[in-house]
């Protein structure tokens, strides 16, 4: 069977997905920016995982780094470098690594696997929230996790037939991003929330799940926010 193959999956979100693929017993590709670090995660991830070293932010090089993957049937874009960036004190180096990865670093990774990916393939982009609620330094993502969408739009049509999503969370209270948040910080946010708790990420992974295994969802930027738009 043709296997999941999951960019940024050796932390956070990408992995908790890679973890519950490779446990129903799916051969699963995790990348991080370092190949010894990603096949050492692949290993604690364990059954049929390996790990691949590739720098979504110099797309030149993803191609070659690609090179050996087999057939993929899902494939997942969950990477982040995160940049706190404001237009009064830009940093456009932060800012254009962000941009690179997430824009075309994500492109390029698609490009690079499209003739191993089937009909029956599909493609989830993780964008955020931020999307819609900027924060203070959100910039520079909330500009990429907008871009996600144009993404989806068009590729929804340039890869037809297979089908091609995103996923805009919330703060995943127990990712490793958030899990270590002071308690007051941790409480404000849950008091801004519709259902009194912050989304998890077996919420995310039941998601994303979704997504990519529904034959009937195409062109979706699905908010996993427990209802934080409608405040
Ligand atoms: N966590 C949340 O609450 C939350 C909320 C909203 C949206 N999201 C979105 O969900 C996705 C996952 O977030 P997360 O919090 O789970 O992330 P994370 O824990 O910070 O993990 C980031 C992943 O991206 C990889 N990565 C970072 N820079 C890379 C680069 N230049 N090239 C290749 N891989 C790179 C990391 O691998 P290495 O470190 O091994 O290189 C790691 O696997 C992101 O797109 C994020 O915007 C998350």
């Amino acid at each position: 069977m043709a296997s999941v193959l999951v960019a940024g999956g050796t932390r956070g979100l990408g992995r908790e997905l890679a973890q519950f693929y490779a446990g129903q017993g799916r051969d699963v590709v995790i990348t991080g920016r370092d190949a010894a670090a990603a096949a050492a995660c692949a290993a604690e991830i364990g059954g049929s995982t390996r790990g691949i070293g590739l720098d979504l932010a110099e797309p030149e090089s993803i191609a070659e780094r690609l090179a050996d993957v087999g057939d993929v049937e899902f494939l997942v874009l969950a990477a982040i470098e995160r940049d706190t960036n404001t237009v009064k004190d830009y940093d456009i180096a932060a800012a254009m690594r962000l941009v690179t990865l997430k824009i075309v670093g994500y492109t390029e990774v698609i490009h690079a696997l499209l003739p191993r990916m089937g009909e029956g393939s599909a493609v989830l982009i993780y964008g955020g929230l931020a999307r819609d609620r900027p924060y203070p330094g959100s910039t520079t993502v909330t500009t990429v996790n907008g871009a996600v969408t144009g993404l989806v739009r068009t590729l929804v049509i340039e890869l037809a037939p297979r089908r091609v999503n995103a996923l805009h969370p919330a703060i995943v209270g127990d990712s490793p991003q958030w899990r270590d948040m002071p308690a007051e910080r941790f409480e404000a946010l849950v008091a801004r929330t519709p259902t009194g708790r912050l989304v998890t990420m077996e919420q995310v992974v039941d998601a994303s799940r979704f997504l990519l295994e529904n034959e009937a969802i195409n062109g979706i930027n699905l908010p996993v926010d427990g209802g934080w738009l409608c405040t």
